[in-house]
């Protein structure tokens, strides 16, 4: 049995690119791993955050865990500031980063692009991103691919400190989907879809409307030739709307391919759209439900009370290797 961890930020609505890329693929592997499956709510503060947007997020997306199909009694789910360990070990992390590596991440680059004032956070995120995955002896961490150069950052600080104290922490491996590690925007499909997109026709959001996901795929930028093929150098558009049709049906490219064989884009589209609005139905139903009960709270907090036992025996370990804190003698 290995062990799996992996987050998600609580920064607004999750992306159908945040469920094809990571959320469903941890349902798959709760089944004979040992999960835990994270709100990293403190990495979310790392920029600007409104406190009441924030509070609902992180309870929207505890929700959107489990009505993905996370389930609490196979999977440790839990919100990240609810466990002290991550920013102990985070902190203890950093003093084995150097800023140049820092610098150099590409998501850090991207959200500084351009902006006056960045807070030291947002640099420092990634050491906080190796605590989370190391304080679980993390084997195999599912995401998408943005995250790649996160999880090579995360196994070299883990080798660092490994070498540099005590060889206490086991290196992760990353697994990124086949099909739907990066799912793009659907009106410049050469860019991710992200849930920080100011254009609300880029991104279809886990909790948008059947009429909204209709309204969005119809109106996805795709090319002139009118040929359903999967080209992702020159028909980005197409290419991404059957790596969405394909992740939500299970299809493979190939079928989708010979399917629309002399159709035009407007069925396609259409169908695409359905194959979308039938995945996310279930999981809505599911998140209304539980938005409204009780049943949350107490899952966290369970969540939180077995992610705290196993992430303090980690810690404490760290602490021994690094020499803080005190030796206390046996009485
Ligand atoms: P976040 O919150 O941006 O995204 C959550 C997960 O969704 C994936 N993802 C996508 N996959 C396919 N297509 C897309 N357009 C797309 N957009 C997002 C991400 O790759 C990710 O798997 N730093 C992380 C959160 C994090 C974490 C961790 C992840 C914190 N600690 C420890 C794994 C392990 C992040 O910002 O993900």
């Amino acid at each position: 049995m290995k062990k799996i961890f992996s987050g998600i930020q609580p920064s607004g609505t999750l992306t159908l690119g945040n469920y094809l890329g990571a959320m469903k693929h941890f349902v798959t592997l709760q089944e004979e791993n040992e999960c835990y499956f994270c709100v990293v709510d403190e990495h979310a503060i790392t920029v600007p955050q409104d406190r009441l947007e924030l509070r609902q997020n992180i309870k929207s997306l505890a929700a959107l865990y489990i009505a993905s199909g996370i389930d609490p009694d196979k999977s440790v789910l839990f919100i990240q500031s609810e466990v002290p360990a991550h920013t102990q070990l985070g902190w203890m992390l950093q003093t084995v980063s150097y800023i140049g590596e820092l610098e150099r991440m590409t998501q850090f680059k991207d959200k500084s692009k351009g902006k006056e004032a960045v807070s030291a956070g947002l640099l420092t995120y990634p050491p906080l991103m190796a605590a989370d995955i190391l304080l679980y002896q993390t084997d195999i961490v599912p995401v998408g691919e943005d995250q790649k150069q996160h999880l090579e950052l995360t196994r070299d600080l883990a080798q660092r400190f490994n070498n540099r104290y005590n060889d206490i922490f086991t290196i992760p491996e990353i697994s990124i989907p086949k099909v739907g590690a990066r799912i793009m925007s659907l009106q410049e499909p050469t860019k991710k879809m992200s849930k920080s997109d100011d254009n609300q026709k880029a991104s279809i959001l886990m909790l948008d409307t059947e009429k909204q996901i209709e309204k969005k795929i119809k109106s996805a930028v795709t090319d002139s030739d009118g040929i359903v093929k999967f080209d992702k150098e020159n028909k980005p558009g197409i290419s991404n709307l059957m790596t969405i049709y394909a992740s939500c049906t299970g299809e493979s490219i190939e079928q989708l391919e010979a399917k629309y064989e002399g159709k035009g884009y407007g069925d396609f589209k259409q169908d695409a759209a359905n194959a979308v609005i039938d995945t996310l139905r279930p999981i809505q139903q599911k998140y209304h439900e539980l938005m409204e009960s009780e049943e949350l709270d107490m899952l966290l907090d369970k969540g939180a009370e077995k992610a705290n036992f196993v992430a303090n025996k980690m810690l404490a370990k760290a602490k021994k290797a690094m020499g803080l804190g005190r030796v206390k003698k046996k009485k």
